[in-house]
């Protein structure tokens, strides 16, 4: 099968579509023949050797997939040849086959089409589980979502309307905060030309944010935690602008809370609630509350420019890697 190797920690450009043999399933994961996959910024950390898993050399990235069963583990159950899945990956995604866990596997509603199955996983899972189950996002408060238009970020302002809060974007250019108002955001903040902090204050009456998902970090997370109303709520959900320093004393004064959500804490130690979640965001998207924005297409060859997209900050939504 073709796959895109990485053979050495590096830059997307030192990647190379080579002939490999494809992957043998275990017993408790399934083989998957790959329709489409989609490119997260988590993949160009995983290939610097940055992310939370280092995979042994040489692995294809690649951290979700949509495509038909070929092979069933000895152990598995719920799946057979033939059945369309989409699913969570260790890596593996830009290949034409991959391997997944069993229970990192769900059916593939029949009027979805793979593209968007292969964009479903990641992006609106992370927001899910953050949202709901570990901020516990209530109607009626206020989410501020930062790289509101970003393949996290704009599944955060989608999932947050579901929830019936007002969501205010936080995005670096008109553009793209024009995307994240198209998917359901009441309030816009462009935070490269306006402070965020004094702009949540003027749109909160002087109260502040109830929540913030916070895929970006850096220098932006200072001001997103002064942002935050009493018993405000900020999601750590991600670095791509650097890993900041939390000030304890801030927490206390207002009686914030700071709250990593990891993604993996969910399919290691609550598979259930990562059920739950799949199960309430496919009845979302029936329901036309959730409209996944695939902004580009590219073939296997051109991962390595994909991934530059997401790392020269240009992407919207989500982009595919599609096999065909
Ligand atoms: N905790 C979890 O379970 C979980 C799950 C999935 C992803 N993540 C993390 O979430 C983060 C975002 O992932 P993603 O796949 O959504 O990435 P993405 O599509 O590239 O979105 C990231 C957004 O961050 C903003 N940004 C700010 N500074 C940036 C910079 N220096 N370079 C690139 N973008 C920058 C951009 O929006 P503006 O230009 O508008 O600022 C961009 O839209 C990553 O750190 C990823 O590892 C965490």
């Amino acid at each position: 099968m073709r796959a895109m190797i990485c053979r050495a920690w590096g830059a997307p450009d030192e990647l190379r579509l080579e002939e490999i043999a494809p992957p043998e399933p275990a017993a408790d994961q399934i083989l998957i023949k790959v329709t489409a996959s989609c490119v997260n910024y988590a993949d160009t950390i995983m290939i610097k050797g940055h992310y939370q898993s280092r995979p042994d050399f040489p692995f294809a990235p690649g951290l979700e997939a949509c495509g038909e069963v070929l092979r069933c583990g000895a152990a598995t159950t719920r799946f057979k040849p033939g059945d369309r899945v989409m699913a969570l990956l260790g890596h593996g995604g830009f290949a034409e086959q991959a391997i997944a866990l069993e229970s990192d596997c769900f059916a593939v509603p029949d009027d979805m089409d793979d593209d968007t199955a292969a964009t479903f996983m990641i992006g609106y899972i992370s927001s899910h589980v953050a949202i709901r189950w570990q901020a516990k996002l209530e109607p009626g408060e206020t989410l501020l979502v930062l790289g509101a238009a970003g393949g996290v970020g704009l599944t955060a302002v989608e999932i947050g309307k579901a929830l019936g809060a007002t969501v205010i974007a936080g995005a670096s250019s008109t553009e793209k905060l024009e995307i994240a108002r198209q998917h359901g955001a009441d309030q816009l903040i462009n935070y490269k030309s306006t402070s965020l902090k004094k702009s949540v204050a003027e749109l909160t009456d002087g109260k502040g944010a109830n929540v913030c998902y916070d895929p970006v970090g850096g220098d932006l997370f200072d001001e997103a935690l002064s942002s935050l109303a009493w018993g405000g709520r900020i999601l750590v959900i991600g670095f791509v602008g650097g890993i900041p320093k939390i000030p304890a004393n801030r927490l206390l004064v207002k009686n914030r809370s700071a709250m990593g959500s990891s993604l993996r804490y969910y399919r290691e130690h609550r598979p259930d609630q990562l059920r739950a979640s799949v199960e309430e965001l496919i009845a979302w998207w029936r329901d036309g509350k959730l409209k996944p924005l695939i902004s580009q297409r590219f073939s296997l060859e051109n991962v390595p420019a994909a991934m530059a997209e997401l790392l020269e900050r240009r992407a919207v939504g989500r982009i595919v890697i599609a096999m065909a």
